[in-house]
């Protein structure tokens, strides 16, 4: 399919989706957002696809946030549509994705950036990133997920001091505050986030995307995670990837995971 507001590149099994508005910093208008969807939801079902790399166009931002060109008149009914809408068509379905998502932060992430970030599986940031949640400078709160998905990440104590200053942190507070895994040089950030999911594609897709499952019971109210996870684990039995990975570890070869 093609897209005005983002970029698609499938190479070695990874999709590469890069959302491409430069001139207004990456910001996710609802177009933006319906095309993510739409190309998350053609990821689910292509077999080409292992490994999802989520990031920004240019070197200066990953998203600076929610196009708060398209929300400045919004009623208060509009704008809690808004964050619903946004929610479950991308956040959530990000979360929630069966493949593995790295988000490649390479510059600004910012109050809608920072929180599609977030829903990604897990963070590389390049060293020139910046990562806040400035929402309450312009009199709204994180809708997209942020006030739940900081605090998860970073702690409560530190997700109230970013979300109350509306201040920014740089790549390496991020490191330190467990907000994303690595930080690299900006010309690093693609190799290095390829060759992290190159290690990811080793394993059982199978398996990883019950693992995704069962971590993120974790964070669901009214989910006992343990029994997600008793659940998967017995799945995972019935599976060629088991076969296959446990028969090459007791033969001493390498496993050639089938993907089923
Ligand atoms: N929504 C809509 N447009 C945005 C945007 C956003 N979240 N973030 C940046 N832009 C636009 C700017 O309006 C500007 O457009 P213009 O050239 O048509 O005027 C363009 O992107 C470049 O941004 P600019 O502010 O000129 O770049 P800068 O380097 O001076 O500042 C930021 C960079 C990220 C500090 C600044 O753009 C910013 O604060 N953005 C908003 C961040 C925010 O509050 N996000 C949360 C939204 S809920």
């Amino acid at each position: 399919m093609s897209y005005q507001n983002i970029l698609e590149e499938i190479e070695n099994d990874i999709l590469t989706i890069t959302i491409n508005r430069p001139k207004k910093l990456n910001a996710l208008n609802r177009e933006t957002i319906q095309e993510l969807h739409e190309a998350f939801k053609e990821a689910k079902n292509n077999d080409e696809v292992k490994v999802i790399i989520l990031t920004g166009s240019g070197e200066k931002a990953f998203v600076a946030g929610a196009d708060i060109s398209e929300f400045a008149d919004y009623s208060p009914k509009e704008g809690k549509k808004l964050a619903a809408d946004g929610q479950e068509k991308l956040f959530n379905y990000v979360s929630n994705f069966p493949k593995p998502v790295i988000a490649a932060v390479n510059g600004f992430a910012l109050g809608g950036g920072l929180e599609l970030a977030m829903a990604a599986h897990f963070r590389i940031a390049s060293d020139n990133a910046k990562m806040g949640l400035p929402e309450v400078s312009l009199g709204v709160i994180p809708g997209y997920g942020g006030t739940q998905r900081l605090p998860q990440l970073v702690g409560k104590g530190r997700a109230m001091e970013m979300i109350m200053t509306a201040g920014m942190i740089d790549a390496n507070q991020a490191l330190q505050y467990n907000l994303v895994n690595h930080v690299v040089e900006v010309d690093e950030l693609k190799e290095f986030t390829e060759k992290m999911a190159g290690k990811i594609m080793k394993n059982s897709m199978v398996a990883i995307s019950e693992a995704i499952k069962a971590i993120n019971a974790n964070y669901e109210d009214g989910v006992n995670g343990f029994e997600v996870e008793i659940s998967g684990f017995g799945r995972s039995f019935g599976t060629d990837d088991f076969d296959e990975g446990t028969s090459a570890f007791l033969n001493k070869r390498k496993a050639e995971f089938p993907g089923k």
